[in-house]
């Protein structure tokens, strides 16, 4: 039996500009989906929504892991502390665990190099597209510049995560990513500046990182949710919890992810009390803290 833990991921800058090349930068965070593998005489998948065998509705990249690594006959267990679909990189996170424990279970060898570029096929198997940013996250932790996977210092202040728990489907990324596109199409004279604008953050944000400056930091992650806002992927539920934790004194606070709903996160050095004002505002709050930490075995 082995079982291997991944982590989950937040933005702090560039989700949407990485889509046309610019930078972002995203970090793990210390909420984790736990994958146990045991061989077993057939295939058994069972998490929270059921248990099945190879069953690509219910347990799609659990069941695209076992197909990759050879059809073994193995029963996988599977808990997380990430809500789905929300921004967080969920369905990295289970992906790239049950890779790793799989590849402890039957001693098939293969690196973390190797586990994240199966993890990415196997997010782009499942969705039709995927950037290999959530994959990479979740295997090697830290916090990480896209595209050219830098790996920067640890930003080391607290993190509170606010999910709206509103409109986390499968299909929201692409549909945002697709909104993006059309409106870039039509105007683009207006949205190629805030794209570029977007992804500068990730490049300052590079420095402040390296300073502690988590003032100027957080002041940038408000600049780069008004962008978002623009770019039409916010909504009225994100904001009010982005506003909550602003004014209960966050360094700075946005979505993170595609949008649409799902989640917003806050730098603070007062975690509580920003998380009773996203309760107070409708959300649930998670406080959480960074991690170096990638994929590990428990
Ligand atoms: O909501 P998430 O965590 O899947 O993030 C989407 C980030 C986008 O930039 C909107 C799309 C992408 O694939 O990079």
């Amino acid at each position: 039996m082995a079982t291997c833990s991944a982590p989950g991921k937040i933005y702090l800058f560039g989700e949407h500009a990485v889509v046309y090349g610019e930078s972002a930068i995203a970090c793990a965070v210390e909420l984790r989906t736990r994958v146990c593998a045991k061989r077993s005489d057939s295939v058994r998948i069972s998490s929270d929504i059921g248990t099945t065998g190879i069953d690509f509705e219910i347990h799609p990249y659990v069941s695209k892991v076992i197909e990759k690594l050879g059809s073994m006959k193995v029963s996988v267990e599977i808990s997380s502390d990430l809500p789905v679909g929300s921004g967080l990189g969920s369905s990295a996170a289970v992906t790239i665990a049950t890779l790793a424990a799989i590849n402890i279970e039957f001693g098939l060898g293969y690196d973390h190099e190797e586990i994240a570029r199966m993890g990415h096929e196997i997010e782009k198997e499942v969705q039709g597209a995927a950037s290999p940013t959530d994959t990479f996250v979740s295997t090697f932790g830290g916090v990480v510049q896209i595209p050219s996977r830098k790996r920067l210092s640890m930003v080391e202040c607290g993190v509170v995560i606010g999910n709206t728990n509103k409109g986390a489907t499968p299909k929201k990324t692409a549909k945002l990513v697709k909104h993006v596109a059309m409106l870039r199409d039509e105007y683009p004279d207006v949205i190629d500046p805030i794209i570029r604008t977007i992804g500068s953050f990730a490049e300052r944000g590079e420095l402040l990182v390296r300073d502690r400056d988590y003032i100027s930091l957080g002041r940038l992650m408000n600049v780069n949710h008004g962008l978002l806002d623009a770019l039409g992927v916010g909504t009225s539920e994100l904001s009010s919890l982005v506003y909550a934790a602003r004014n209960t004194g966050a360094f700075g606070a946005k979505i993170t992810g595609a949008g649409g709903g799902g989640c917003m996160v806050a730098l603070t050095d007062s975690p509580d009390r920003v998380a009773s004002a996203i309760e107070a505002a409708g959300g649930q709050a998670i406080v959480t803290a960074f991690t170096k930490e990638g994929v590990r075995q428990e």
